[in-house]
């Protein structure tokens, strides 16, 4: 682990690791200063707007956008994956209805790996592991609700599938549109924290799966993936424009963060909550008055709070509303996340592996100074 060259010496220790440079990769560069965020030198805008999830995973295994031949290949390899053994739907099928669907997607995957995947990670396991996520997710969430889980429909991306497996309906083209997207733009992220935790347990040379269940681990977490459905319940719990001023006021008075604000790296708007700010505007239009009203209050209270201070909406704010006229329930959205940041985490566990060195850093001692041994009898 080197530092940036800013940064002070490698002996210090830093809070967060801010500014540390953990590795080098070629998939994604995200520009904090600039807002800029590209994949393999793809900027997302243009990516968001006329990709698929799919060619967007090929670019991110394979390191080049596919031709119409190579697309039909990797789609007919995430249909051949699309199913689920007997033995893992048993166990989704007895998780309690009261597990979070993050809980239950990493019970899911964790179980599919036992029996499924061994050896050196490969495009093949990657391959495999992203086109169950929708299927696990979506069997769990059928399962809670009382209802079968159903079979995938071939023809369907799996985007569409996604949202076919939840509903059982055939998904309206602007709701797969919006889906899209939202994998497209969050399916790499630089060395955000539950990379970072994917690479080192890929650089320990253990399996994919074990690296890929400690990453949706870290990215249930509120600081990090688990923001969205927080998003929506302080948008619920703010309720109409009126009471926005006095809720926000109260709130930041508290003390409190507001959800979907804040960014360790972007210190200007998050390119990839513009994009979505602009799809939740034609998918969820009533919702979007709120939102957007919302965020300007929120945004100007933080600057009277502490003026200079460089905060900004981040991406889970206009997912959250975005989702929410999808019809999902609150707590899919971390896991729609997870769906997409597979992609991103086992490309980046391909890249660890393929010039591998174990992560293993140092931690600045800051305890006691050596002390003489007491024996157990003469401690006071
Ligand atoms: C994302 C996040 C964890 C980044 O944290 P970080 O880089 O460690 O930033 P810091 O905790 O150092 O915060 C810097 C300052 O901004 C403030 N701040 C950061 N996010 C804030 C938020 N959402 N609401 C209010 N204040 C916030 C902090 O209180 C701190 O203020 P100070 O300088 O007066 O102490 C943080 O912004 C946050 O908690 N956001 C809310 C949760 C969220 O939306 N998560 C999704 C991330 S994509």
């Amino acid at each position: 682990m080197s530092m940036a060259m800013s940064e002070p010496g490698p002996t210090a220790a830093t809070s967060g690791l801010e500014g540390v440079i953990a590795a080098t990769t070629t998939l994604s560069k995200v520009d904090g200063t600039n807002g800029r965020l590209t994949y393999r030198g793809y900027n997302i805008y243009d990516l968001a707007q006329t990709t698929t999830f799919e060619e967007v995973a090929h670019l991110l295994w394979f390191g080049h956008l596919p031709n119409r031949k190579q697309l039909t290949r990797l789609m007919a390899r995430f249909a051949a994956e699309r199913s689920i053994p007997n033995n893992v739907m048993q166990i989704i099928r007895a998780l309690p209805t009261s597990t979070e669907p993050m809980d239950a997607l990493r019970t899911a995957v964790s179980a599919w790996g036992a029996g499924a995947i061994s050896g050196k990670p490969t495009i093949d396991q990657a391959i495999a592991l992203t086109a169950r996520f929708p299927l696990f997710l979506a069997a769990f969430e059928r399962t809670r609700q009382g209802h079968e889980p159903l079979q995938p429909q071939p023809k369907l991306g799996l985007a569409a599938n996604f949202l076919f497996l939840l509903t059982g309906e055939v998904p309206k083209d602007e709701h797969v549109k919006g889906l899209n997207s939202y994998l497209v733009l969050l399916a790499d992220h630089g060395m955000n924290a539950s990379t970072f935790t994917a690479r080192i347990v890929a650089s320990t040379e253990s399996d994919i799966v074990s690296a890929v269940v400690a990453a949706i681990g870290a990215l249930k977490g509120p600081l990090h993936g688990g923001a969205p459905s927080k998003v929506q319940d302080m948008l619920r719990a703010i309720g109409t424009v009126e009471n926005a001023a006095p809720w926000l006021r109260a709130a930041i008075a508290r003390g409190e963060r507001l959800m979907g604000f804040g960014h360790r790296v972007y210190k200007t708007e998050d390119p990839r909550s513009v994009a979505l700010r602009e799809m939740a505007r034609v998918t969820d239009p009533q919702g979007f008055l709120l939102a957007r009203h919302v965020e300007e209050l929120a945004l100007e209270l933080l600057q009277q709070q502490k003026p200079g201070r460089r905060i900004y909406t981040n991406v889970e704010y206009y997912f959250a509303t975005m989702m929410g006229s999808l019809g999902l329930s609150g707590d899919l959205f971390t896991p729609t996340f997870a769906v997409s940041r597979c992609a991103g985490w086992t490309a980046h566990i391909l890249e660890q592996i393929h010039n591998n060195r174990l992560i293993r850093p140092d931690a600045e001692y800051t305890g006691t100074a050596e002390q003489r041994f007491i024996p157990l009898e003469k401690r006071p």
